[in-house]
């Protein structure tokens, strides 16, 4: 058999005890799509498409697959699209996070089964990216994330408006009583003006810019606006990048994500001011590649760069001011002295490469710093806030570690001592938030539990509305506590992702209301302050609140593991 019958429509032959048989099925089938003998020889670029109507985010995505064929077939390849399911933040119960490693599987199993050189993945929405990264790392197929790009903004009497950081704000001046129905209708019909991911700095941009910054996308790819000739352009580079790739065979995704991507990409998500989604979806990448990451080594990239861009929630502006500032090239360029470019091998230190092939340290000589004449984008000598924009909290209530997005909070809050009022799940915040009898102060600590990965499957609950008794004061924000994850477009003193969870016996299950609870966000601590005899006697009382009773609800909440460790399932690490 010659090398040819191995590769493109020949690999991962179907079993039917004669490989003869299943290449002539195989040709067979395909000439009744039109393909001849010529076709059948070319390399075999699958594009995972994941379209969906239940995906407004991903409304673009058909255009993109088309231009991506369209670069496929210019290289000499056999471009083949396939579906995988697409879930979107908005539309889905209880939450996408509970869908991540579903649809990791999913895309895992049909990269794997089916016949392909290399794979485009196209995504957006925030978790079919890490989901089909994840399933890549696995599979170690080589492997182009493109994404839909952001939506533009849309206007609301002069005043530019995108999806959700303005969502929130708006809906929280409603409920304090400063918007009225009608104008809220108004808000609402011009939030999300183009198809695309939310154009603020949450999780999907993040996302895509750490993507990029990982060299899993090329360059330039994050911030190109859904509705652009920048993102069609990209989309078809991408299907002439993947022919190369299938046809040298790589690099594959484990080449490209050395440690030194991954550190790299948490300095870039700290200079972003970037979601705390990603810090999860980072290890989670990281789990499957077999490199050792965690929270000392964001500590360590939160301590060593600042925040540099001016978008949503940290800051001010958009993700098409990201791009017109040069995007997440001009931003590894302005982070250029704190980036890693040689890689450790067992032969020595190597260039780090990107998926295109070219060395970091080659393409950030050839870049230009970002131009005076913008403000998205800052320099390491004059940043738009001071380094920490993420945060590491430990202590009696996160030994396992919690996080704060301490750029999109209330430093007035940074030090704070207040009482618990408990949350048992975000079902009990939406019936109990509002009541009076809960005598509720802006000195209070909102806590909720059971919203982990197996309390509830990670939902982003953790941004507890301010009641509205205290909101139609004017009050703001307030400490929230939470083992929950909060969508990245949202602000606040909001401690997150506290491990362990309560599902499984960690120190929020623990907690009663009017306990103090202590916060040092420069420290780096958060205590419950209750004697450790206490804590026993309640501890000998507790009861883990039931699983699921079937599905992959169940399966879900049997495997997966800590915030801390990504939230994969158990069995989907490498020897798992
Ligand atoms: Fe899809 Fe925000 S809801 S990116």
């Amino acid at each position: 058999m010659d090398e040819r019958e191995r590769r493109g429509i020949f690999r991962n032959l179907t079993s039917y005890g004669d490989p003869g048989l299943s290449r002539f099925l195989r040709r067979a089938f395909l000439r009744s799509a039109g393909l001849d003998a010529a076709d059948l020889g070319r390399p075999v670029v699958g594009i995972c498409d994941t379209s969906s109507d239940f995906n407004t985010c991903h409304r673009g995505m058909a255009e993109l697959v088309s231009a991506v064929k369209r670069g496929v077939l210019q290289a000499g390849g056999l471009p083949l699209a396939f579906p995988a399911s697409s879930w979107n933040e908005i539309l889905t119960s209880p939450t996408t996070m509970l869908y991540r490693n579903l649809l990791a599987m999913e895309v895992e199993e049909l990269v794997r089964a089916q016949p392909m050189d290399a794979v485009v993945l196209l995504g957006g929405c925030d978790k079919t990216v890490p989901a089909q990264l994840m399933a890549a790392i696995s599979v170690d197929l080589p492997a182009i994330s493109v994404v839909t790009g952001p939506m533009r903004t849309g206007l609301w009497r002069g005043e530019r408006l995108g999806a959700c950081t303005d969502c929130r704000r708006y809906y929280a001046a409603h409920r304090a009583g400063q918007l009225t129905e009608e104008e809220l209708g108004e808000v609402e019909a011009r939030l999300c003006a183009t198809a695309g991911s939310c154009p603020v700095m949450g999780t999907a941009s993040t996302m895509a810019c750490v993507t990029e910054a990982l060299g899993m996308m090329l360059p330039g790819g994050a911030t190109a606006p859904a509705a652009s000739g920048d993102r069609l352009q990209h989309a078809v580079a991408a299907g002439r990048r993947a022919v190369a790739l299938a046809e040298g065979g790589g690099p594959r995704p484990r080449e490209l994500l050395r440690p030194e991507a991954f550190r790299n990409a948490l300095r870039v998500l700290v200079a972003l001011g970037g979601s705390t989604n990603v810090v999860v979806h980072l290890f989670a990448l990281a789990g499957r590649a077999g490199v050792p990451l965690g929270y000392a080594d964001l500590e360590e990239a939160s301590r060593a760069v600042p925040l540099l861009v001016d978008c949503k929630p940290a800051g001010s502006g958009y993700l098409e001011d990201l791009h017109a500032a040069g995007g997440v090239p001009a931003l590894l360029k302005a982070l250029e002295p704190l980036l890693e470019t040689r890689v450790a091998g067992e032969a020595g230190a190597a260039h780090l490469v990107d998926v295109s092939g070219e060395p970091m340290a080659a393409r950030l000589a050839l870049t230009a710093p970002p131009g005076a004449w913008q403000t998205t984008l800052r320099s390491l000598e004059s940043p738009l806030g001071p380094v920490g924009s993420l945060r590491v909290l430990r202590g009696s209530l996160a030994p396992e570690g919690a996080l704060l997005k301490a750029a999109a909070a209330s430093p007035s809050l940074f030090r704070h001592t207040g009482p618990a009022v408990v949350f048992d799940s975000p079902e009990d915040v939406a019936r109990r938030i509002d009541d009076p009898a809960l005598g509720l102060t802006p000195d209070h600590v909102l806590v909720l539990r059971n919203a982990g990965p197996v309390g509830a499957g990670f939902p982003e609950a953790g941004s507890l509305p301010i009641p509205r008794s205290l909101g139609s004061l004017g009050v703001k924000d307030m400490v929230r506590i939470s083992d929950a994850r909060m969508s990245g477009t949202a602000y606040g003193t909001i401690v997150l992702h506290c491990a362990p969870e309560a599902a499984v016996g960690g120190p929020l299950s623990l907690v009663a209301d009017g306990d103090p609870i202590g916060l040092d966000v420069e420290a780096g601590a958060l205590e419950l302050l209750v004697p450790e005899e206490e804590l026993a006697r309640r501890r000998a009382a507790w009861r883990p609140p039931p699983r699921p009773g079937r599905g992959w609800a169940r399966l879900y909440a049997d495997h997966v593991l800590g915030a801390e460790r990504g939230a994969d399932l158990d069995f989907l690490l490498p020897g798992g």
